[in-house]
């Protein structure tokens, strides 16, 4: 019988703790080792995530983007280097990663909404001039209303505009019977599920799933009407 390889860990991670690669800029490496002493730096956009979002976002070339829940602005950071001069992009709060920003001299095409995410869509909303008007939009907020973002996207979101919505794998436990799933994860693992199944059912998307790294993934939706 054939030996089952064993891999070597992937060269991006070692442990929880990530290497960088040589495709990462160095201001958004700054606001990685930012990071790392928050209590909560394991919310950060993973890297290679932002290595493929940094990808689509040349592809597109947006003008217009938004990004759903900012943690320290790595994810945010990364999107203002792969925009054009003249593009903007909507954030929530952040401070850390504020000076590496600003450092990095892409401050002005960020454009700052505080506000709770589904609030700030409907704020957006209400100008009629907004509707299909932005190129991609980033989620990476809280996974309860990824639905309800998505629905709100979807008349914010141009026709042929991207969207990547983060953690759909949810670490993994998306693919796990309930009981097997850890406890702290139990409903993200239930509504996440749900959102999948229901992203997987628009016909309004085109979609890719896509695994990444250890347990992260992202899904890429392309709206198509
Ligand atoms: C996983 S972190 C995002 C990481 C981010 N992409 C980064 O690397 O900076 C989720 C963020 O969403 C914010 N958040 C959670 N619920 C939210 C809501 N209802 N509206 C807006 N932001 C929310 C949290 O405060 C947190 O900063």
């Amino acid at each position: 019988m054939e030996k089952v390889k064993k891999h070597a860990p992937s060269p991006l991670y070692s442990g929880n703790e990530c290497v960088p690669t040589r495709t990462e800029p160095e201001p958004v490496k700054e606001i990685r080792d930012v990071t790392v002493g928050h209590p909560m730096a394991m919310m950060s956009t993973a890297p290679d995530a932002g290595q493929l979002i940094a990808i689509l976002l040349k592809l597109v070339n947006p003008k217009k983007t938004i990004e759903i829940g900012v943690f320290t602005g790595y994810s945010l950071l990364y999107t203002a280097l792969n925009i054009p001069d003249e593009a903007k992009v909507n954030r929530e709060a952040y401070e850390i990663g504020l000076p590496v920003i600003q450092k990095a001299r892409v401050d002005h095409k960020i454009e700052f909404i505080e506000s709770e995410g589904l609030a700030a869509l409907d704020q957006l909303l209400e100008n009629i001039e907004n509707e299909g008007k932005f190129d991609c939009a980033y989620v990476d907020a809280d996974k309860a209303n990824y639905w309800n973002y998505h629905e709100k996207l979807m008349k914010l979101l141009k026709v042929g505009g991207v969207c990547v919505y983060d953690n759909t794998l949810r670490a993994g436990t998306v693919a796990m019977a309930e009981e097997e799933a850890p406890k702290l994860l139990k409903a993200e693992r239930k509504t996440t599920f749900e959102f999948n199944k229901s992203l997987a059912a628009d016909p309004r998307v085109q979609l890719s799933h896509v695994p990444l790294g250890d347990g992260i993934s992202i899904s890429i939706c392309r709206r198509i009407y």
